[in-house]
C-alpha cells in the first residue's frame, strides 16, 4: 500500500512522518519510500517484519562475515578478523563506549548491522565532518541476497525513526558520510530525505584518502522535533 502528499498539503508544523502516519493509521507499520521530491511517498509492507534489536558478541560471528562480503568490504573500515571485529565493537557493548549498536532483522533473520552515536563523543570525526552537534549513524545490510531489494532503504528508515529519534530529544540533524563514490548508499540517503552537503577527505592510514558527501537529515521537518516512546518493531 502507498500513500503519497504534497508537501504543501502538510499542517503547519507537522512532520513528514506524523503526516504519513496519520493518513495510514492502523494498516501497519508507514515506511518511507522516497522523501527526495515532490510529492513525499511513503508505504506499507506487508510482506516483511522489519525490526531493529541490540548487537550482542553472540552477533560477531554474522559481523564478520558481513564485512568481509565484497559488496560491505569496499566501503568498510579495516576490521576484519574476528579478533578485530571484538575489539573494534566489544568497548560499546560493554558499556565503555557509547556508541550504540544494533543488528538488522528481516522476518526475525540477522541481515545486517549499525551503529548510532552523537558525533561530539568523537572529537576527530567532529572535527572533520564539521557536524559536533548532530547524530552521527552507519549501516550495511551483510547479506548479499537483500542488497538491492529496497529492505535497506526500509530499515534504515526503522531504524532513524524508532531507534535513534526517541534517544536524542531536541538533536536536529542527523549525519552520515558515504564515499563520494556509493551510489546506493547516497542513493538511500536521498530517498529518506537527507541532503548532500560538504565534500570532504578522511584520510587512511597508508596515506591516501576517501572523499566523502556530507548528508544531513532536518529531524524536525521530517520526523519531528520531539522524541516519542520507541515501537523498536514495525510490523
Ligand atoms: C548501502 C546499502 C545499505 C543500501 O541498501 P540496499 O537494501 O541495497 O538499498 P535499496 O535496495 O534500498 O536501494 C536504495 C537505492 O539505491 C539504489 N542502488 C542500489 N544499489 C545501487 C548501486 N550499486 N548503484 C547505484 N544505485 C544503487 C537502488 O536502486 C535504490 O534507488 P531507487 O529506488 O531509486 O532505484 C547496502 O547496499 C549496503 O549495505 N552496502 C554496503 C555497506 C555500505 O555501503 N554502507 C553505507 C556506508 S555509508
Amino acid at each position: 500500500m502507498h500513500i503519497e502528499f504534497l508537501r504543501s498539503q502538510l499542517s503547519a508544523g507537522e512532520s513528514w512522518a506524523e503526516r504519513a502516519d496519520r493518513s495510514l493509521t492502523g494498516v501497519g507499520p508507514v515506511l518511507a519510500l522516497d522523501l527526495a521530491g515532490d510529492p513525499l511517498k511513503f508505504r506499507v509492507d506487508a510482506e516483511h517484519r522489519l525490526s531493529v534489536r541490540p548487537m550482542t558478541p553472540g552477533d560477531f560471528g554474522d559481523v564478520t562475515r558481513w564485512v568481509n562480503e565484497p559488496h560491505v568490504a569496499r566501503w568498510w573500515d579495516e576490521y576484519r578478523t574476528p579478533e578485530k571485529v571484538e575489539g573494534y565493537y566489544g568497548p560499546a557493548l560493554r558499556g565503555e563506549d557509547p556508541t550504540r549498536l544494533w543488528i538488522f532483522e528481516v522476518n526475525g533473520r540477522s541481515v545486517g548491522f549499525c551503529q548510532d552515536y552523537r558525533i561530539a563523543d568523537h572529537p576527530e570525526w567532529a572535527l572533520l565532518c564539521s557536524r559536533p552537534d548532530a547524530v552521527g549513524f552507519d549501516y550495511a545490510i551483510g547479506e548479499p541476497a537483500w542488497v538491492g531489494r529496497g529492505i535497506g532503504t526500509s530499515l534504515l528508515w526503522v531504524f532513524l525513526r524508532d531507534i535513534v529519534w526517541p534517544a536524542y530529544p531536541g538533536v536536529r540533524e542527523f549525519f552520515a558520510a558515504p564515499d563520494h563514490r556509493n551510489a546506493a548508499s547516497l542513493r538511500l540517503l536521498t530517498k529518506l530525505g537527507f541532503t548532500q552537503g560538504v565534500w570532504f577527505d578522511e584520510p587512511n592510514p597508508d596515506g591516501t584518502a576517501d572523499t566523502l558527501i556530507g548528508c544531513s537529515l532536518d529531524v524536525a521537518q521530517v520526523m519531528g522535533l520531539a522524541g516519542s516512546t520507541s515501537a523498536v518493531t514495525r510490523e
